[in-house]
């Protein structure tokens, strides 16, 4: 069930609904665990063998692995429980959050008025959402981050908030914020005299992975941009819930409107694979721009095809086929350091990390990575399943 959604912006499932959120963790938790480890199966043992009798080769790449895969029955039965668990995560929780609408609306204006925390709230009427985010209800989420049901609206936020709690199982922590938190104590403990004042965040829908950012250096002031009204009025009124003061902005991180040189920190988690090429691009110039010499850029991602062997790219890619995420492997097959570079950071100021989950392994894990990086990623990386690691890259300015 939502159980994972805390503060005062939670809502209230009735038993039935609840039962039922419980059943789609429970039903994705097989698909993704129990049902992905027979589809690997059936690829080592059935699928990959057949290729390299006929081919005298093994495949070279993901989209060898997917054509190679696309026919088998195990493969298709995997294609359709996943496809429809995710669906069904959404219907899950939406009767919950329609029931909650007035109440979340009015909720929401009360806490972004409330004094418990000093952050602020900016939408524009005029604002023209990218096609990108208006022209589909990216990975199968009804309304997509963008709709809004009437003035100061807040549900998309809600059903994003909710959604991901039954949808992530447990593995982004008890406030949706593993992300976040693993990453931000990552960079406080690798960079000890790094003490940004001035952190954004891109592509934060409600903020969730944006608050650690400000608890972790309490005496920075927090910015987050996105193109979504209802995802920045809802993640306002849920960092304000939880006393954090974070400036939410409706801007697109392609061309913001802050000043030159104004930021030390650019944070960005599980954004830019939800960007088309194009933008990616604008994006990073547009870090560049915002970056005083000596800020970091960090962008937390999917590992690149590039440092992932042929299965573990299509597995990842499989969203990109199925998921109704059409910029998710054109994002994967582009090399990080290559794009940092195109945008203006020099080639030896670029950073990747792997680091392990805060709240699957502890603080301590984490502090410790800081000297243990490899730069291997591996099926453990960006993945939910058990020993699950987060991947980022970066660049110095
Ligand atoms: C997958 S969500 C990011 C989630 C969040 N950062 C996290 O840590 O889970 C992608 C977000 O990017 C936003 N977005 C897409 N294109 C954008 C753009 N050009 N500028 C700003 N936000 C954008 C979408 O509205 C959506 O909220």
């Amino acid at each position: 069930m939502t159980k994972y959604v805390h503060h005062e912006m939670k809502v209230a499932p009735t038993p039935e609904e609840a039962a039922r959120q419980t059943f789609m963790s429970s039903m994705r938790m097989y698909v993704l665990l129990d049902m992905a480890n027979g589809m690997r199966t059936v690829y080592d043992t059935e699928v990959a063998p057949k290729f390299e009798r006929k081919n005298k080769r093994a495949p070279r790449d993901g989209t060898e692995v997917h054509r190679a895969l696309k026919k088998d029955t195990f493969f298709k039965f995997y294609s359709s429980m996943r496809c429809n668990a995710q669906e069904m995560v959404f219907r899950s929780i939406l009767p919950t959050v329609e029931r909650s609408q007035d109440a979340l609306n009015k909720k929401a204006k009360v806490l972004s008025r409330s004094k418990k925390a000093a952050g602020t709230i900016e939408t524009d009427p005029s604002f023209v959402v990218p096609r990108s985010v208006a022209a589909i209800d990216v990975h199968r989420m009804p309304g997509n981050y963008d709709t809004e049901y009437g003035p100061d609206d807040v549900t998309q936020g809600a059903v994003y908030d909710n959604g991901i709690s039954v949808f992530s199982m447990g593995f982004f922590g008890d406030n949706l914020d593993d992300i976040g938190s693993s990453i931000s104590l990552f960079i406080k403990n690798k960079y000890p005299k790094f003490a940004p004042k001035r952190i954004l965040d891109m592509g934060c829908t409600i903020g969730h992975n944006t608050v650690p950012w400000a608890k972790i250096y309490p005496k920075s002031e927090v910015h987050a941009v996105d193109v979504s009204a209802p995802a920045v009025r809802y993640g306002h009124a849920r960092a304000q819930s939880d006393g954090v003061a974070v400036h939410f902005h409706q801007q697109n991180a392609e061309h913001t409107n802050f000043e030159d040189g104004s930021f030390d920190l650019i944070f960005s988690s599980m954004f830019l694979h939800e960007v088309p090429k194009k933008g990616i691009k604008k994006i990073f110039k547009e870090a560049h721009r915002l970056l005083k010499p000596g800020g970091l850029m960090l962008h937390m991602e999917l590992p690149p095809n590039k440092m992932l062997g042929a299965y573990d790219s299509f597995y990842l890619d499989w969203d990109s086929y199925y998921n109704k995420e059409p910029f998710y492997k054109p994002f994967r097959d582009l090399d990080p350091e290559v794009v940092s570079e195109n945008a203006g950071f020099a080639k030896n100021k670029f950073v990747q990390f792997i680091i392990p989950s805060v709240g699957q392994y502890g603080e301590k894990a984490v502090k410790d990575s800081v000297k243990k990086q490899t730069g291997k990623a591996d099926d453990q990386t960006g993945r939910f399943a058990a020993g699950i690691h987060w991947y980022c890259f970066g660049a110095w300015k």
